[in-house]
């Protein structure tokens, strides 16, 4: 998003071959099997595994969703390259096993969580939310997941935790982009605690009824659908409940294009666009940009009384 404006995409960006997902979940199987075989691991940690007890959830849209191949071949994910097709290319040095998620600072109940201790943490959902890029596109994504206020609650803030941070693994030999300098590494992202807690703020381990792919943030990353997409921190390793408002990494990188709301708004335009449009991967016609991503009814209280176009 630093690198590149909004500009058109062109068709050739998101149009990847019939055969690439066929391919990729190949390889991946085999990769799956290999571990699975010389580890004794569980093998359904791989990508491209259905998840198993996936129940529906009220959190739910109605609407079309934009292909599996276009979710998991158009991405940002800075630390395998700053190209869209560069995470699906270069991922899988991402090893999604063995993991641990951190809970921590401010907390009454600090733990430290094994990735698959904690898919077992709460009923996995399936919620198809609309996303949308600061950069000017829009997917919707049928995640698989559970909310983040499940782990909150287990892990009882202290009346300091304002915020929450969330950081990224950082490891350039997994995630070999970040040899390169484009962010300030590991790639942190932090909510109030309030946002952090609302219903609709998810814990995504899957997509697509599917363990989650490497380039999507596996094994598990944030979602935010009523923010622009950067906030969804990917690859998790550490959930930090802290005092003071966290700097994530795009506002250190560009302040005054980067705040920490980052809440879709078609009324605040990005200082080098607008963002009263957007591009719906996969349609032609530019759609109307909705006030909170469309999530409005839902979240629209937590900013009551807040100047917007202050607080960006
Ligand atoms: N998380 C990490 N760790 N690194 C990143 O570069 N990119 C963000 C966000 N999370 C990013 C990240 C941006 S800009 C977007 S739009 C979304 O991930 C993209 O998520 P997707 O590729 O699953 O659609």
């Amino acid at each position: 998003m630093l690198i590149r404006p909004p500009a058109e995409i062109a068709p050739s960006e998101i149009t990847p071959p019939d055969i690439y997902r066929d391919r990729r979940r190949f390889m991946q199987g085999m990769g799956a099997l290999a571990a699975g075989a010389a580890l004794g691991t569980a093998s359904d940690a791989g990508a491209g595994v259905k998840l198993a007890g996936v129940r529906d959830s009220v959190h739910t849209l109605d609407e079309k969703r934009t292909p599996y191949k276009d979710v998991t071949t158009y991405n940002n994910f800075y630390e395998f390259g700053t190209g869209k097709d560069d995470p699906a290319d270069r991922a899988g040095s991402l090893k999604p096993r063995p993991w641990t998620v951190a809970i921590e600072g401010e907390v009454h109940r600090p733990q430290t969580w094994d990735i698959d201790a904690l898919l077992k943490l709460a009923p996995l959902e399936e919620r198809v939310y609309r996303m949308r890029c600061v950069e000017g596109w829009s997917m919707v994504i049928p995640w698989v997941g559970f909310p983040l206020n499940e782990i909150i609650r287990r892990a009882q803030p202290t009346g300091n935790a304002k915020y929450v941070e969330f950081v990224t693994l950082h490891d350039p030999k997994q995630m070999p982009g970040q040899r390169s300098r484009v962010l300030d590494w590991p790639y942190v992202e932090g909510l109030r605690l309030d946002e952090a807690m609302h219903p609709l703020t998810l814990l995504a381990v899957g997509l697509y009824g599917e363990v989650l792919p490497n380039q999507n943030g596996a094994p598990i990353r944030l979602v935010v659908p009523w923010k622009y997409g950067f906030k969804s921190a990917k690859s998790i390793v550490s959930i930090r409940f802290v005092e003071k408002q966290p700097v994530s990494s795009w506002m250190a990188a560009i302040p005054r294009e980067y705040g920490f709301y980052s809440n879709v708004n078609p009324q605040v335009d990005h200082p080098r666009w607008s963002q009263a449009k957007e591009r719906r991967i996969g349609e032609f016609l530019k759609r109307d940009t909705l006030m909170f991503n469309g999530y409005g009814e839902q979240v629209a209280s937590l900013y009551r009384g807040m100047d917007l176009k202050k607080f960006f």
